[in-house]
């Protein structure tokens, strides 16, 4: 079975953040304590995706190659490319198709944040499935804003539409997104919508077509937030801020990912941590290592 690889769609023109995003990309920006890149991030990997390719806009690149480097401090491999303008979801496969090579995929975007119960086992189930694409449901209180995913009375999907004025449904499709190897094949032909994007929402909709399109609805108990607005921002940070408060564990600290992946070897691990210095950040990391050891002594 080919592996399969990730995209992070983090290009765009973050209009609504303006004027934060005058500068840099929002996808750099922080929420709470590490840049916002990190949460997509860390659900490719959770999902046990390796190989990754980072799409951004040509102003915008350059940062995440700072931020991202070769991933080897995560334990997987990022590639780079431009989108120079953004034309849509669904460009990723047209960018991201000699990446790909006909390899099956999963994409998500730069700015969409998951967090909750069962989520890794989800995303396991999602990455196992190499012969359906594979989206999700989410109940939202303003699904007009969004791809909105209507069921049938079994709980089939039975439509796709994008940002509907009049809502079939109040279950939006959030930014994540899992496909067969056709993948960038099915892409090559989608026409651009009246808003001249090519839209995620008619990719998808060739998967329903077909009958290889899963979706499964994620529950109350998953947090799906997006950040794309000042106050949405704010509310991701106050949001992370409470559950690692509360717990004293990190929410999509890509080392502690990468070791308990095994992407990473403890020594490996090591070294991620000591790059990032006094940090509470870095505490953290050096403190996941020493609770590991301990636990392991105490075996
Ligand atoms: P949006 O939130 O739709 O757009 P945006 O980020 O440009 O923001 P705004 O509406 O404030 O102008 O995009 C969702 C995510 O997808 C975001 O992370 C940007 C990214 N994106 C691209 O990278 N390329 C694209 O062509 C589009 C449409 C979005």
């Amino acid at each position: 079975m080919t592996r399969r690889k990730g995209i992070v769609l983090a290009g765009g023109s973050g209009s609504r953040l303006h004027p934060l995003t005058l500068a840099t990309s929002k996808q750099v920006m922080p929420v709470y304590d590490k840049p916002m890149v990190f949460y997509p991030i860390s659900v490719l990997m959770l999902a046990g995706i390796r190989e990754l390719l980072v799409i951004s806009t040509p102003e915008d690149l350059p940062n995440f190659r700072r931020l991202l480097g070769n991933g080897s401090q995560f334990g997987v491999e990022f590639s780079y490319a431009e989108q120079p303008r953004p034309e849509g979801l669904a460009q990723a496969f047209i960018i991201g198709a000699e990446f790909l090579r006909g390899s099956p995929a999963a994409l998500v975007l730069g700015d969409n944040l998951f967090y909750g119960h069962d989520l890794t086992d989800t995303l396991a189930a999602a990455n196992a499935d190499t012969d359906n694409a594979s989206i999700f449901g989410y109940e939202v209180a303003d699904p007009e804003a969004y791809g909105v995913v209507e069921f049938d009375a079994e709980g089939r999907a039975i439509s796709l539409e994008e940002k509907p004025a009049n809502p079939k449904s109040h279950f939006a499709i959030p930014g994540l997104y899992f496909y067969p190897g056709d993948v960038c094949e099915r892409a090559a032909v989608l026409k651009p919508s009246p808003r001249g994007e090519l839209e995620i929402t008619d990719l998808n909709r060739t998967y329903l077509d077909s009958a290889n399109l899963r979706v499964q609805k994620l529950g109350r108990g998953t947090a799906w937030l997006d950040t794309g607005t000042h106050d949405s921002l704010l509310e991701a940070a106050e949001f992370v801020r409470t559950i690692q408060h509360r717990q004293g564990l990190r929410i999509a600290c890509l080392e502690e990912i990468g070791l308990e992946m095994g992407f990473l070897s403890e020594e490996q691990f090591a070294k991620s941590a000591e790059r990032l210095g006094k940090s509470t950040y870095g505490a953290y990391l050096r403190s996941v290592l020493e609770r590991r050891q301990r636990e392991k002594s105490s075996k």
